[in-house]
């Protein structure tokens, strides 16, 4: 086990922020983790588990240990007649798993091709996009836990997915509270791809697609490509324009409330749900309150997708935040509605 020194984390995090972590570890395995726990020094100093570090806000130096994820591999483990079963580990990352995935000829995740981050970061977020969560292909997973170094494993239900969240994301207060944020390490992923096949093609971008080309049955392969051009066409590559994705959650009010806004604001874009709730676009919402191409310091709201903040070179997590924070205070102040942001910042 080695403990690096101030290591700089700027290429660790897609928003590019400078910082370091006055301590890291690279972790291959979950023996590194036993180790680590093992230690009388290390074993029990705060940790932070870092990942591809796609969704965070770096405001300053990590002082806890940062156990950074490099659990590589990725197998097909069961190819029977109802599913295949795939297993990656928690360091692959996120983009590359998913074409692997094709590549060996196994359809099912394309949707979530180009999702910056790592493959044990995904559940964390419940990862989803053009009518796919990772809910949806999720199998099980493996995780350690910090405080006892036991190995445990959890189906979907146990994970608790919802809307960009999961189990994960909630810290408990006290032992047996509802949490593992901070506790559990995701060691490897488990994914079940049903067969036979079906293409998800309600997402209004990829309908467009199918108009514009006049294909009516794409292949697995056409719809990851239409994925990419339409991310690459209105979300900042993070190796050029560093940012977290969609900053803030799409909020969700109840019908009520949406009639009353849309007496107000005729053109709202909204979705309904399943459950009755109503969706709103948050970057609609943002839009509308004019920050589009906006910034405070280095920090900017993108050209092309306002829900989206972007550094726009040596921005700080300060600057990121006191952005973040003016765009809740005007779509409150506009709309009475809270947005949630996605990132965590640290
Ligand atoms: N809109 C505007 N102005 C803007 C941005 C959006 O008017 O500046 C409108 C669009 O015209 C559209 C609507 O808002 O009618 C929704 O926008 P879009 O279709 O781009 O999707 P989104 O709701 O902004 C969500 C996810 C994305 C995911 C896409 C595709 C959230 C917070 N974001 O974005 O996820 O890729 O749908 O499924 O749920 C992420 O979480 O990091 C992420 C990128």
């Amino acid at each position: 086990m080695i403990v690096e020194q101030n290591v700089p984390l700027q290429a660790h995090n897609s928003f590019g922020i400078v910082a370091k972590a006055r301590m890291l570890v690279r972790v291959r395995g979950e023996a590194d983790v036993q180790q680590l726990l093992a230690d009388t020094e290390f074993g029990v100093i705060p940790k932070f588990v870092l990942g591809g570090g796609s969704n965070i806000v770096l405001t300053g130096d990590v002082k806890p240990l940062v156990l950074k994820i490099e659990i590589a591999g990725r197998r097909v483990l069961e190819d029977g007649p109802r599913a295949v079963l795939l297993e990656a580990g928690a360091g692959e990352n996120w983009h590359d798993f998913v074409t692997w995935t094709l590549e060996q000829g196994h359809p099912g995740l394309e949707n979530l091709a180009l999702i910056p981050g790592t493959t044990g970061a995904a559940p964390v977020q419940n990862v989803g996009a053009y009518g796919v969560e990772l809910q949806d292909r999720f199998e099980s997973l493996d995780a350690i836990d910090l405080f006892t170094g036991k190995i445990f494993t959890l189906n979907a239900a146990q994970c608790a997915f919802g809307y960009r969240d999961s189990v994960f994301k909630h810290v408990a207060a006290k032992e047996g509270d509802f949490g593992l944020g901070g506790r559990a390490l995701i060691l490897r992923v488990r994914f079940r791809l049903p067969k036979p096949w079906k293409p998800v093609l309600g997402y209004l971008d990829l309908q467009r697609k199918m108009h514009e080309t006049g294909i009516r049955e794409p292949s697995a392969r056409q719809i990851y490509d239409w994925v990419c051009a339409i991310r690459t066409a209105k979300l900042p590559d993070p190796r050029v324009i560093g940012n977290a994705g969609s900053f803030f959650k799409n909020p969700t009010v109840t019908p009520e409330q949406c009639q009353d806004i849309i007496a107000r604001e005729p053109n709202i874009v909204h979705y309904p749900m399943p459950d009755g709730s109503v969706k709103l676009a948050a970057g609609w919402l943002i839009d509308a309150c004019g920050w589009k191409g906006k910034s405070v310091g280095n920090a900017g709201v993108y050209e092309k997708q306002a829900l989206v903040l972007v550094n726009r070179g040596g921005a700080t997590g300060g600057e990121v935040v006191t952005l973040a924070r003016a765009i809740q205070t005007s779509v409150y102040e506009r709309f009475g509605i809270r947005l949630e942001p996605e990132p965590v910042v640290v």
